[in-house]
This record gives structure tokens, sequence and C-alpha cells, in this order.
């Protein structure tokens, strides 16, 4: 099986060496766990170390937080958008009522993606966050519909994918509508017990992924975590 690394120091190693080619993979965790820089770390390692081109596709209000990253990291987001092996896109639904104008707006948004993977060869692709989906909808059921539409179709683009997810935080937490976690192919989710952070792989298809849940460091390098080590189940909150 092909795998796709992540370049984030300690990560590939849980994961016998990287995230299986073509998998959507869930991040999950609490508000400020950490989420987007490790995604935003996982598309520029991906164009800095491998010379894969990765899509940046956030659902917030602006790309500032991104930007952010990159610049309180040191990460230089302009050589790789200069090279084509990065982009950013925000996507936008406007407000959604009925089932039926859901599948039509996902399909225009799936479509530009789609032309963007294709026109760069994109290998990554990252959606931050599948929780802000929820915002365009009018109730929870079209929510679950558009999401198991969008990540299905997503796999035909081949890219090997991070779907962000944000939950309450709490250590059994693995998503936020409930799905997610059914649809992903695989599921890593982060914690902040301050002033500790840590991670654990709850679900990585085809992979003997590690069981224990490891300590991990914000740095000035971005996330840094610790493989050989491991934190109580107990002592998270
Ligand atoms: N240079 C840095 N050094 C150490 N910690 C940092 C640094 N930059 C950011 N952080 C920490 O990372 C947190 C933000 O992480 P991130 O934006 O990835 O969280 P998130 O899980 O995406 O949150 P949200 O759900 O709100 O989007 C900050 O609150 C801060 O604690
Ligand atoms: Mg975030």
């Amino acid at each position: 099986m092909e795998r796709v690394k992540t370049g984030i120091e300690g990560l590939d190693e849980l994961i016998e060496g990287g995230i299986p080619q073509g998998s959507s993979v869930l991040i999950s965790g609490g508000s400020g766990t950490g989420k987007t820089i490790l995604a935003t770390q996982y598309i520029y390692n991906g164009g800095k170390m491998y010379e894969e081109p990765g899509i940046y596709v956030s659902l917030e209000t602006n790309l500032k937080n991104i930007i952010w990253n990159m610049q309180n990291f040191n990460w230089d987001i302009r050589e790789l958008q200069e090279k084509n092996l990065m982009k950013t896109y925000r996507l936008n639904l406007g407000h959604i009522t009925s089932d039926e104008n859901v599948a039509e707006k996902v399909d225009e948004e799936l479509n530009v993606i789609s032309q963007m993977v294709k026109e760069m060869g994109a290998k990554r692709l990252v959606i931050d966050s599948v929780t802000a989906f929820g915002i365009w909808f009018a109730n929870r059921g079209l929510v679950r519909n558009m999401l198991f539409q969008f990540t299905d179709k997503l796999k035909n683009l081949n890219c090997t994918t991070l779907l962000l997810t944000e939950t309450g935080g709490g250590r059994r937490e693995f998503s936020a509508f409930g799905v997610e976690e059914f649809v992903a192919d695989g599921v890593i989710t982060l914690y902040f017990t301050p002033p500790h952070r840590s991670i654990f792989v709850k679900k990585m298809r085809g992979t003997n992924h590690s069981k224990i849940i490891h300590p991990f460091q914000i740095t000035d390098k971005g996330i840094v975590i610790n493989a050989s080590d491991r934190v109580l189940w107990e002592s998270i909150k």
C-alpha cells in the first residue's frame, strides 16, 4: 500500500509510515487543540519536502488563520504558491433550506475543487472544517445528508484528504455531527488538557496504528509528537 507522509515529526511512525494514499482522515478535537496547525503543516510539508501539490479549503470567514500559522512558523507560503505547490480556496455554499439545493450546491463547489485538483495535480487536500458546514443548514438532517454526499464524492478526486471537525473536546467525542467518523477511513483526535496536549489515532483503515495516546507540543516548527511517550487515558478530561 502506498502511504502519504505527513512529514510531521512523530506522526508517521504512529501510522506505519503515513496515511494510506487516497483515504480521508478526520482530524477531530476541541477548539484550539491544533487542528488547523496540523493540517497546514501537512500541506506545507507536502510541497516543501515531497513536492506534492496541495489545496487548503477553508470554510471559515477568511483565510487569515492559515496565513498567520505560516508566518508564525516561518513557513514560506509565497514560495509554495509560486511553484504551484499550494493553493487556498474559500468554500461558500450560501444559505441552504432544502434537500434539493444541497446536492446542487455541493456539486458546484466540488466541481470547482475538482478543477483545481486537476489543474495543479494536487495530491493532498484539507477541508477546514466540516463542522463549519453546519452554519449553512437549517437542520442536522440536512448536514448529515450533505456530509455523506460530500465525502463520498471527494473520494473520486483521488487525493489524500484531511477533514477537520470540531468537537466539544471530551475524550470520547470524535465528531460534531456523529457521522464524520463513520464516513472517514481514519480518525485522529487532538486533546488539550492545559497545559498538556496529546494525540490519539482512533482508527486508520489498513494500518496497524498506535493504540496509545501520545503527548505533543506546538513549537516554533509547528506540531512535534513524542511517539515514544504515552499519556494516560484517565488524565484527559
Ligand atoms: N507559535 C506557537 N507556539 C506555541 N503554540 C502555538 C503557536 N501558535 C499557535 N499556538 C497554539 O495553537 C492554538 C491554535 O491552534 P489551531 O488554530 O490549530 O487550533 P484549532 O484546533 O484549529 O482550533 P479551532 O477549532 O478554533 O479552529 C493556539 O490557541 C495556541 O495555543
Ligand atoms: Mg482551526
